[in-house]
């Protein structure tokens, strides 16, 4: 028999499958179910900084449109006010913040109380923000780790590869002064020179990273000239952008790497690990087939490497990652050359 046993941010995992941070993991139910169905660890939903504003917001009264704080952020809001309207607009943004943030500790520690499995709680940054203050007391309900969802669109064209980078720095070490939990990342790409910086994030003292973020896509309708949302879910076909990061990454973070994006069944989660994830995070999968399929995934998994005869998950983790491969240069290819291919 398999054992599927993994570390992920020095929690013992009963298998490498958890489930990421979305509508279906802001239920304790769904979570029990999740539990049922052998994940090994469950993201919760994310706390988002728009809520915050937007509870601080329906406190002063203030109309969207006219502020648009979840666009320009608490430190905008801040400059554009008087120092006693400051005064007051803060004292009414840290009430926002304990009501928003309470729902969020209560469903913690309701959880924690009906299941075994380690439960990662989210929050999703954007800007330089006191974040601390909730990571500070998420611990506190009992969460087992931290996910910090940090995604800057570098699109302010008057701003530096460094200042839109400095942010997930600033972020990491105002959390970790005030948790001894281990915290993780859920980034995006968008860096200037990605593996440079994703090395330099790893040792600021994280335990682990998750690549990748998808990211909300904009599209449009050409009959209605409307901005409308690309699909919200992943297809099966949008692995290997993950697979190829994990594969050049794996053996050279400081921290440990989870897998996400694309990964839809057993086979995508095979080829994650052997590309050295210590672990895989899969959700639109889940929406799609339902809280069960999470089941037939592990057992897929079971079943392949009692296939090849793998023990245990590190007996082929990272086998086929870039380090360990004969030729490289196999995760570095970028251009479409019919050499490669079998097209004509
Ligand atoms: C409906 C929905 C809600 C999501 N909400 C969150 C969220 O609150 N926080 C977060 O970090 N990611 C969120 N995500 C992103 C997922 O955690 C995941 O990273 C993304 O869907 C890619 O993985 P997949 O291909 O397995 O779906 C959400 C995704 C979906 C589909």
């Amino acid at each position: 028999m398999a054992d599927l046993t993994t570390k992920y941010l020095g929690l013992t995992l009963q298998n490498p499958v958890i489930i990421g941070s979305s509508g279906i993991t802001n239920s304790v139910d769904n979570i029990i179910k999740m539990e049922e169905n052998n994940a090994g660890a469950v993201v919760l939903k994310s706390i988002f900084e728009e809520q915050i504003m937007h509870e601080t917001q329906k406190l002063i009264g203030i109309n969207n449109d006219s502020m648009q704080p979840m666009m320009n952020g608490y430190k905008d809001i801040m400059q554009h006010r008087s120092y006693d309207y400051a005064e007051a607009f803060e004292y009414l943004s840290n009430f926002a913040k304990e009501h928003t943030l309470n729902d969020y500790l209560r469903f913690i520690s309701e959880i924690k109380k009906v299941v075994k499995i380690p439960i990662i709680a989210s929050i999703n940054c954007a800007f330089t923000y006191d974040w601390h203050f909730f990571a500070k007391r998420i611990q506190e309900a009992g969460a087992d780790a931290i996910e910090l969802n940090i995604y800057v669109l570098p699109s302010d064209p008057k701003k530096t590869g460094k200042e839109n980078e400095d942010v997930y720095l600033n972020i990491i070490q105002d959390v970790r002064q005030y948790v001894t939990i281990p915290v993780s990342i859920k980034i995006s790409y968008y860096f200037s020179g990605l593996s440079n910086k994703l090395i330099e994030l790893s040792k600021s003292g994280i335990a682990g990273m998750v690549l990748f973020n998808r990211p909300y896509s904009p599209d449009i309708n050409i009959e209605e000239f409307k901005i409308t949302a690309d699909q919200i879910y992943s297809n099966p076909s949008e692995f290997t952008h993950t697979l190829r990061w994990v594969a050049i990454l794996a053996g050279r973070l400081n921290c440990d790497i989870a897998a996400a994006t694309g990964i839809h069944n057993d086979e995508t989660v095979i080829k994650q690990l052997l590309a050295g994830a210590n672990a895989v995070q899969i959700t639109s999968a889940v929406y799609a087939n339902g809280i069960q399929y999470i089941n037939s995934i592990i057992s897929g998994l079971e079943n392949w490497m009692n296939k090849h005869n793998f023990k245990t998950i590190d007996d082929f983790r990272g086998k086929m990652s870039q380090a360990k491969l004969e030729n490289p240069a196999a995760y570095e290819r970028v251009q479409f050359m019919k050499l490669y291919s079998n097209i004509v």
